[in-house]
């Protein structure tokens, strides 16, 4: 096979942020998404149903005449309200999609994250009236770094229990138990399920601190245990629906990765559909791969977010190239630097096509 077409993919964890580096990093979604759910932990984040459509403006203007479509979060906060709530879903159309919740500090652009989420059941209550999307960053602030993703499961369990209609939304899972536990309620039949990274399914820790520090392979969650990916990687190729592509790139300029006090975050855009293909062709012994990758990536997601599947294709042709960086200028004219996931390496699929 020297090419595929799918279904047009969905990421459903992306973070444009802001400015010029939204406008150098929505092209590489534009290729090869129909959609993204946008994270709002910009600066200043978005809250407000108001903010909410300021930035889905400005994302629609930064495209380059395609039909790209961002689907919006907005930020929960400790002092959110029913109210708000209600407000985002009436108001301006209800363009948002979903509400994501951080841990106080857990990561980039977290201080005013939520430090109760018993306090916030009743904004969680109109949550689930309204059929809105609660996205956790499922991380115990706190707690040892290898073990924060398992230790705030509870607090995910006890959420799936007190509001059995609210849909959720773990993002972003890096081990073993939280795959066990997403498989095991979505079966039990909570509304719940797992956004996976590329880069989880290719990152353990060694990759990070093994032999020398790769800051350019650190991010939230920390990539785990082989044991961790290992799960991950089965879950992913054994076609379960509960688990979707959420890629979480989350671009930073070099000088904020090769630095004291490094930034959280892996600039995956530019390889995901290749990188993922390429995973799924190595990894399903057989022709069955091609369904298997369109479904991660084009079906699931949408299925759970209720939303029409995409009626435009994406068509990948084994052709190889090397990852480059990003360039661009910023705003005081000089040019910045977004190292990319997979940098330097040769890839044997990219994307030739994209029919809307
Ligand atoms: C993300 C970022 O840079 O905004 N960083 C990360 O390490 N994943 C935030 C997040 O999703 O945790
Ligand atoms: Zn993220």
């Amino acid at each position: 096979m020297d090419s595929i077409t799918i279904r047009k993919p969905d990421d459903f964890h992306v973070h444009f942020r802001q400015d010029e580096m939204l406008a150098a990093v929505l092209p590489y979604h534009e290729q090869q998404f129909a959609r993204a759910l946008v994270m709002p932990n910009t600066t200043p984040a978005v809250q407000s149903a108001l903010e909410v459509v300021g930035y889905r403006a400005n994302i629609l203007e930064s495209r380059n005449g395609s039909e790209f479509q961002p689907l919006m979060t907005a930020k929960l906060t400790q002092s959110t309200s029913p109210d708000d709530i209600l407000y985002h879903a009436e108001q301006y159309g209800g363009k948002t999609t979903a509400f994501k919740a951080y841990p106080v500090g857990v990561t980039t652009n977290s201080s005013d994250g939520v430090s109760d989420f018993k306090a916030l059941y009743p904004v969680l209550e109109e949550l689930e009236s309204f059929d809105l999307v609660l996205c956790i960053h499922a991380e115990l602030p706190g707690e040892f770094s290898m073990d924060r993703e398992a230790k705030f499961l509870p607090q995910v369990d006890d959420i799936l229990t007190t509001f059995p209609d609210l849909r959720v939304v773990v993002e972003h899972v890096t081990t073993l138990e939280s795959v066990d536990f997403v498989r095991r309620a979505s079966e039990f039949g909570h509304k719940i399920a797992a956004t996976v990274t590329l880069h989880h399914l290719h990152l353990t820790l060694d990759d990070i601190v093994g032999g020398s520090l790769n800051p350019h392979a650190f991010c939230k969650p920390i990539a785990k245990r082989w044991a961790d990916r290992e799960a991950l990687r089965q879950v992913v190729l054994s076609g379960n629906p509960s688990f979707f592509l959420g890629s979480d790139s989350a671009p930073h300029v070099i000088e904020r990765k090769e630095c004291d006090c490094g930034a959280a975050g892996i600039f995956t855009a530019p390889v995901l559909m290749p990188a993922l293909t390429q995973f799924f062709e190595e990894n399903v012994p057989s022709e069955a791969w091609v369904t298997l990758l369109e479904k991660f990536t084009s079906v699931y997601g949408a299925n759970f977010y209720k939303l029409p599947l995409n009626k435009s294709t994406l068509t990948l042709v084994r052709d190889e190239w090397k990852v480059d960086d990003l360039r661009f200028v910023d705003d005081t004219g000089g040019i910045d630097i977004v190292k990319s996931f997979l940098s330097g390496q040769t890839l044997t699929w990219q994307v030739a096509s994209d029919r809307d």
